[in-house]
């Protein structure tokens, strides 16, 4: 199936950045939000960051003028009906994503693929609410996008192959990497990454470490570009909590309780990078650990 245009629910950190690689890569993108705001901030944020890339001669000045051409915006998400493939990247609530695709299918072309950006959420249950769960499928991207090589693609139970392959020729023209998840609880790269971030909240919550020695030591002590903590910042701490609770819900092990401390951050509003504030203070020059 020939993908050209794109329709990108949600203009977040992951749909800004899925919608910048998309059209540098020369698809025509229909970014949606239900806030305007968003919509603004993601198209600012795009044109900032392709910027980057020219600076470093990594994309030409007409490239980049091409692809900011090819992003449109709207607040209305029943416009992306007509467009080839939807990628849905809204807040990881999965009673808002429901409401995102029963809201879109009375107007979705009859072979519009629709797949979710969630890291977590049975893509399976997901596709199974809709009238097209053959044509249904896992997209996740990692943040953020532009720089980040994999993108994981995840089957349900009834996804089938032309769907599959569809979504693999889009990951082959943005010149990434696709691993295939099969689709139980946080997939692979949050089943694994997500219980290592909870535990360094535990850690913290527990008093065995701060902030900046326990992101010290993953730094040194194991080689990781970014520590725990702010990493967990960057993902976002309420994304964080609702992979943990996907997973606890989800594999019924107690193994994988939220740390209350995690849950605390989240009630606080210090939701992490994209507020400011969570386990660093992001206002100043430079961030200022907050424990
Ligand atoms: N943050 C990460 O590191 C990361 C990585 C991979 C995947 N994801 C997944 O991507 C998705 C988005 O995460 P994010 O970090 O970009 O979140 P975010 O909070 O930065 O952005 C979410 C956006 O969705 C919008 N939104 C909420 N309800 C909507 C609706 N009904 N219709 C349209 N837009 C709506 C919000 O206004 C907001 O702009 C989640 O499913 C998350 O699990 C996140």
């Amino acid at each position: 199936m020939d993908i050209k245009r794109i329709g990108v629910v949600g203009a977040g950190q992951m749909g800004n950045g899925i919608t910048h690689v998309l059209a540098l890569a020369g698809y025509d993108v229909l970014l949606n939000d239900i806030n305007a705001e968003a919509l603004d901030a993601a198209l600012v944020r795009i044109e900032k960051n392709i910027e980057r890339q020219v600076s470093k001669g990594a994309v030409s000045a007409d490239e980049k003028k091409a692809a900011l051409s090819r992003i449109s915006t709207t607040v209305e998400l029943t416009e992306l009906g007509p467009t080839d493939l939807v990628i849905e990247a809204a807040t990881e609530r999965e009673d808002i994503k429901h409401q995102i695709f029963a809201t879109l299918l009375p107007h979705l072309a009859e072979h519009t693929i629709l797949t979710s950006n969630t890291s977590s959420i049975s893509i399976t249950r997901l596709a199974a609410a809709t009238d097209r769960p053959e044509r249904f499928m896992g997209f996740h991207f990692m943040n953020p996008v532009p720089l980040m090589q994999l993108v994981e693609l995840i089957r349900g139970i009834a996804t089938d192959q032309p769907t599959y392959d569809a979504c693999l020729g889009v990951v082959e023209r943005l010149n990434k990497t696709a691993a295939s998840a099969e689709d139980f609880p946080a997939f692979i790269v949050n089943r694994i990454l997500m219980p290592m971030i909870n535990e360094a909240v535990y850690t913290l919550y527990e008093g065995v470490g701060s902030v900046s020695s326990i992101d010290q030591s993953l730094k040194l002590g194991a080689n990781h570009p970014m520590g725990p903590l702010e990493l967990a910042d960057f993902i976002g701490l309420d994304t964080c909590l609702a992979i943990m609770n996907v997973l606890h819900d989800g594999l019924a092990d107690t193994k994988y309780r939220p740390c209350p401390l995690l849950t605390k951050y989240v009630e606080a509003g210090w939701l992490g990078r994209k507020v400011k504030r969570g386990f660093y203070d992001y206002r100043g020059d430079v961030p200022v650990p907050t424990r």
